[in-house]
């Protein structure tokens, strides 16, 4: 697997903005990952999709309806038609005229400022995404320079091998979704194979499965804290980041 963007350095306890800085401002555009860099995130995680006629789009669901003033999948519309919608409204008036971003938008605003958490959404509708996604990384030279701290993620395991096959020195991470099983042993000597990050439903994480991924060498960034109270609990916990909607409940 690749290496991590920080390896050698100590432990610490990165703070990712989720889908931005959610909390604060519509989710997945150029306004709430502004707010991330003013509260010192060092990630924006942000999820990508596949307009009609093939660019990568920053949104979370694969339908417009519940971020936007439009009606339709993602994958319906095109470029233009995607740009032509409202993605801020929703959240609140003063957010109006906030645009879906593209992928290109993001990486070139943020790269330099802020690490990505690039979560494939969907990919199992967007055969090739990861390829796209490789080529958007390698035209700014961001797969060999380790300088700019890039993460891929997705809940498709297949898509990750697929990522990690075609990018190689790329941190994968593997979402997994809270079940009452947990995760197995099985399955973390699996996602070693590949990743680098296992990156768990908060209620799935305990000092147990901390160590158990930190053992196999892969590190654990888990989803989504929301209150103060988790974030203050997940703090004192041997973690490599968490996701949170309001990134500045960490910073304070
Ligand atoms: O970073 C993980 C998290 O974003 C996964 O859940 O639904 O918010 O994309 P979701
Ligand atoms: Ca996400």
């Amino acid at each position: 697997a690749a290496p991590h963007p920080q390896k050698g350095a100590a432990r610490s306890m990165l703070t990712v903005a989720h889908r931005g800085a959610s909390g604060y401002a519509p989710e997945n555009t150029i306004a709430s990952c502004d707010k991330a860099v003013e509260m010192k995130a060092d990630f924006i995680e942000i999820d990508l999709q596949l307009s009609k006629d093939g660019r990568i789009m920053v949104i979370h669901d694969d339908s417009v309806e519940r971020t936007t003033n439009g009606k339709g999948n993602v994958r319906d519309l095109t470029f233009q038609q995607l740009r032509n919608l409202d993605a801020g409204s929703w959240f609140h008036d003063s957010f109006a005229g906030q645009k879906i971003p593209t992928f290109d938008e993001v990486l070139d605003r943020y790269i330099e400022k802020c690490g990505l958490l690039i979560e494939l959404k969907s990919p199992a509708l967007y055969p090739g995404i990861e390829q796209k996604v490789f080529d958007a990384l390698a035209s700014r030279g961001l797969i060999e320079n380790r300088q700019t701290k890039v993460i891929v993620q997705s809940f498709d395991t297949h898509s990750m091998k697929r990522f990690h096959e075609i990018a190689p020195a790329i941190p994968i991470g593997v979402l997994v979704k809270f079940t009452p099983k947990g995760i197995s042993n099985a399955q973390l000597d699996e996602y070693k194979t590949y990743a680098n990050y296992v990156n768990p439903n908060k209620r799935l994480v305990s000092k147990k499965l901390i160590a158990r991924i930190h053992e196999r060498d892969m590190k654990i960034i888990p989803y989504t804290i929301r209150d103060r109270k988790t974030a203050k609990a997940f703090l004192q916990l041997d973690l490599d980041g968490i996701t949170m909607d309001f990134p500045d409940y960490i910073k304070a």
